[in-house]
């Protein structure tokens, strides 16, 4: 039966680019998947930026921008990740767009009708010079235990004490430096202590749909408290203006707490989804089929386990088939920072031309169902990346290739001897384990098994020995009938490693002239078949990429390490001479690869020249050597610095009216690394550079 799956990942918060935590649970989820879809599910695979909060609010005024621009910025940015990163998301959405009001309103209403919103005035700690009530982590003082400064609201770095805010001594606003005042005022409550509320989460937390590990954790909810009452409290879900979110139906001024309408994003996300494709997503919602899945990190379990369930069933609707929850990724040992991330940026993986599947199949490697964290360590990637995936996967197709390409014009002999056939079953009846090890998320555990099938055919290469029987005379059908079972294995090995590596299966199927790969061709055999022509699936990893990762993308002048074997400066010259080379701002408006070149891209910038005579804006066209290390798509809309005085130049594929500004080494061999200069965000092009 075709299963009707709806999948979701945790909404990352609108304040900055995704960190390596986020590509960790998109990698997990999407592995999960395209294993779904091999199988010929039908998914809905959705995503959508958290735009609301203060924290948001207040880090846009900062950026001198309107919360709505400041997230659009944000958002501007995720697509280079997704694609880059192979994650295969149906819909991108928004926290704040019209689906997402409007479901949220009607979420509440549904809660209120139900008798489960409740009005109380509390008081809070209000910052007078900003004007607005503070959120715990903006406010700073004395830790009341030790006395440590600088603590926040809700607990002691240094002490580890846990307080509440008014506790603090000498408390300030972080926002202004402001003492803050306590003030009263009206918030909105859901009555999660109600027991209807109580008895309904303790059944669906514990009917065995969650890992057994939070299951037990979230049940410590449950217990009940001296006066008898379940320790589950009520959640208060509105915050005053200024806020940025959602208002609240009848009360002006008071806004949905971002944590009630963030996971009600899923379900906008789905119905623009929808809507986009002119299906009902009611209509879907209301079918018993489907399962609604979401994967989301351990820090976010009671939002998701509790409040989230609560809210949807109290108003009437579906909940959560499932929560899988996943531990975080740290580097090297180390913790990341929620917002900054740590040691590995995304990007920086990307443009080093690193190889995205490199990491999907490292992330897997390390996975597994349980709520463990898991750590990115250099040294255990490169081996993994390169004895693994490379040395005992890809390599099974270049031992074959060449020879059924000179010896065989390509094709494959239909029949391949008794041994053959006994490695191939053996190949083929592991699909149901693999696929099972999948979909219980024991990626490891799956990838293990796959290496285990691809040394088992690694033996039997060695075995056979076709660089021998390819010397000795009359053993042509021998080396046909080995390299056939050569290329059907690895065939199906790409079948099992396709959810982790959606690239390269697909080079595997147009290297072997056949469709897309589904999990049931697992089953078959391909049979007398002409395949193509064999280029190199994957390189290996470089160890140098990993230190170019881990380096600071940009040290403070005074510890910035000297770069060994530095270029000698250049001869003296003074400020007359400088000022004769005109640099400007300039903004990429299209980027594209130069057909019969490695090295070149050409770039159309715009260096704010006015129009021509027609109207049209005067744009340049620069040629640029900057090919390998930057794709197109990662330079448009960016801003560069052109040398805008240089005398054009006639090359092979056109003229070239300027240059771009790039950092690097003369002895590109040596100390690879070319990064364009830009300037900050801002600048407008056509600004000079002095
Ligand atoms: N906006 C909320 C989620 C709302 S869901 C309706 C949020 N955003 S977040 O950007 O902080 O985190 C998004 C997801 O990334 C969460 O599932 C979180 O657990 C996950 N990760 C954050 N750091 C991580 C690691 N270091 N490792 C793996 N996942 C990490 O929380
Ligand atoms: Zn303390």
């Amino acid at each position: 039966m075709t299963r009707k799956l709806f999948v979701t990942t945790a909404l990352p918060y609108a304040n900055g680019p995704f960190h390596i935590g986020h590509i960790m649970e998109y990698i997990q989820a999407d592995i999960w998947v395209r294993l779904q879809r091999m199988l010929g599910h039908e998914v809905h695979f959705v995503c959508a930026d958290d735009a609301h909060g203060a924290p948001i609010m207040i880090a846009a005024e900062k950026a001198g921008r309107t919360p709505q621009q400041f997230v659009a910025e944000v958002a501007a940015g995720r697509a280079q990740y997704l694609a880059g990163f192979h994650i295969s998301f149906d819909h991108w959405h928004s926290t704040d767009a019209p689906e997402n009001h409007e479901l949220a309103r009607s979420i509440y209403l549904g809660l209120r009708a139900n008798g489960l919103i409740d009005r109380r005035t509390i008081e809070q700690f209000y910052d007078p010079d900003k004007g607005m009530f503070l959120p715990d982590r903006f406010i700073k003082g004395e830790c009341p235990r030790c006395g440590a400064k600088d603590q926040y609201g809700d607990n002691c770095e240094v002490c580890g004490a846990v307080y509440q805010p008014t506790e603090l001594k000498h408390p300030y606003s972080a926002l202004s430096g402001a003492t803050p005042v306590l003030r009263s005022s009206e918030h909105f409550f859901f009555r999660l202590s109600d027991p209807r509320c109580v008895a309904f989460l303790e059944q669906w937390t514990q009917d065995g749909r969650l890992q057994p590990e939070v299951a037990n954790k979230v049940r410590e909810w449950f217990q009940t408290g001296p006066d008898g009452r379940a320790l589950l409290g009520d959640w208060d879900i509105s915050r005053d203006a200024p806020y940025f979110g959602i208002e609240i139906p009848d009360a002006p001024g008071k806004y949905f707490y971002v944590w009630l309408d963030a996971p009600i994003g899923y379900l906008a996300s789905l119905k623009a989804w929808f809507t986009q494709n002119g299906r009902d997503v009611d209509a879907y919602l209301a079918d018993p089929a489907v399962e609604q899945i979401h994967f989301i990190g351990k820090d976010i379990v009671t939002f998701h386990t509790l409040f989230w369930p609560a809210t949807l069933h109290f108003s009437g609707r579906k909940v959560p088939d499932r929560v899988w929850v996943h531990g975080h990724l740290t580097v090297s040992g180390e913790k990341m920072s929620k917002s900054r991330g740590t040691g590995i940026s995304p990007l920086r993986y990307l443009e080093l031309g690193m190889n995205a599947e490199w990491l999907r199949y490292y992330i897997a490697a390390k996975l597994n169902a349980r709520v463990e964290d898991l750590d990115f360590n250099p040294e255990d990637f490169v081996a993994r990346v390169n004895s693994d995936l490379v040395g005992k996967y890809v390599n099974i197709a270049s031992r074959a290739a060449g020879f059924l390409a000179k010896r065989f014009d390509g094709r494959l002999s239909g029949d391949v001897g008794v041994e053959g056939r006994v490695l191939l079953d053996s190949l083929r009846a592991q699909r149901d384990a693999v696929r099972s090890l999948y979909e219980e998320r024991e990626y490891g555990k799956a990838l293990r098994e796959v290496m285990l099938l691809a040394d088992r055919v690694n033996e039997y290469v060695d075995r056979g020995k076709p660089w021998e029987l390819a010397k000795q005379p009359g053993m042509d059908a021998a080396l046909h009938d080995l390299c056939s079972v050569c290329i059907e294995a690895f065939r199906l090995l790409t079948i099992y490693l396709k959810p982790v590596l959606p690239a390269l299966a697909a080079q595997v199927e147009a290297f072997l002239h056949i469709e897309p790969l589904a999990w049931a061709d697992a089953a078959r055999a391909l049979g007398a078949h002409r395949i193509g022509a064999y280029r190199h699936l994957m390189q290996r990893v470089d160890a140098a990429m990993l230190d170019a990762l881990f380096e600071p993308p940009a040290p403070a002048a005074a510890d910035t390490p000297a770069l060994p074997g530095g270029e000698a400066l250049a001869e003296e010259i003074g400020m007359a001479e400088f000022a004769r080379v005109d640099l400007r701002a300039a903004r990429v408006v299209a980027a594209e690869r130069v057909p019969g070149s490695t090295k070149l891209l050409r770039l159309t910038l715009d260096a704010g020249e006015g129009a021509d005579a027609e109207g049209r804006p005067r744009l340049r066209n620069v040629f640029s050597g900057i090919a390998g290390a930057y794709a197109p798509e990662q330079l448009v809309g960016k801003l560069v610095v052109l040398v805008a005085n240089l005398a054009p130049r006639q090359m092979k594929f056109g003229l070239s009216e300027g240059m771009v500004l790039t950092a690097g080494h003369a002895d590109g061999k040596a100390h690879p690394g070319l990064y364009l200069l830009e300037p900050a965000p801002g600048a407008l092009p056509g600004l000079r550079v002095r």
